[in-house]
């Protein structure tokens, strides 16, 4: 069967990327990676998709007049590619409604709490100062409204009380690194449903860690 095509945007490290990256890499996955854009052109992810033969775009955003103008750069350049999933992986530019709609339940995002939990740029912090003894991370599809849509699947985390939000935020990446493959290989198998702004996953397979839901 053809392979899901991805387009991932970054604008950093890239550390979910490289998950991306490992995960494709297995001839039986699912999905494979097209394009990397990054709107900062000192992206350290841009060179781990250069290590991996990956075809990368550098759309600066400060070079369009605004939103609208970068937003319909980036979408040509997709469609282009053909892309038919992106894969936001700390891509940090709020996008259009406009284009959040055209890409409707074909966009999902990353994010490092438990949502509706500390949504916003400081999640880790957020969930020290609220004192919660479980965070984690989330995989979901991508709504015009900030860190909000159906969940695909979501990883708890246990939060220590030494934890400071770079020891938070580390132990909640390991969990990011199986999440997102896991989220895209379950989106390229055909097993994901959108029903009500609920994710429905056909074929649930034993969890693959521990924490990690919905698969049981
Ligand atoms: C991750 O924590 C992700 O959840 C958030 O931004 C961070 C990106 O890290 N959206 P990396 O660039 O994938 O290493």
């Amino acid at each position: 069967m053809a392979k899901l095509r991805l387009g991932v945007l970054i604008s950093g490290r890239g550390s979910n990327l490289q998950a991306l990256i490992e995960a494709t890499g297995d001839p039986a996955f699912p999905a494979e990676i097209v394009l990397v854009i990054s709107n900062r052109e000192d992206a350290a992810g841009l060179d781990r998709a250069a290590a991996a033969s990956i075809a990368t775009r550098i759309i600066p955003h400060g070079q369009f007049s605004g939103r609208d103008a970068f937003d319909a750069a980036l979408d040509e350049t997709l469609r282009d590619a053909g892309v038919e999933l992106i894969c936001l992986a700390g891509f940090m530019r709020l996008l259009t409604k406009q284009f959040v709609e055209n890409w409707r339940d074909r966009l999902i995002n990353i994010h490092p709490s438990l949502l509706p939990a500390f949504k916003g740029l400081t999640p880790h912090a957020d969930a020290l100062a609220a004192g919660v003894r479980l965070s984690g991370c989330t995989v979901h599809y991508v709504r015009p409204e900030m860190d909000a849509g159906p969940i695909i699947l979501q990883a708890a985390v246990p939060v220590m009380g030494s934890d400071t939000a770079e020891t938070l935020a580390a132990r909640i990446l390991q969990a990011e690194h199986a999440c997102y493959p896991l989220a895209v290989r379950m989106i390229g198998e055909g097993r994901i449903k959108i029903v009500g702004e609920r994710v429905i996953v056909a074929g649930e397979k034993a969890p693959d860690a521990p924490l990690l839901n919905p698969l049981a």
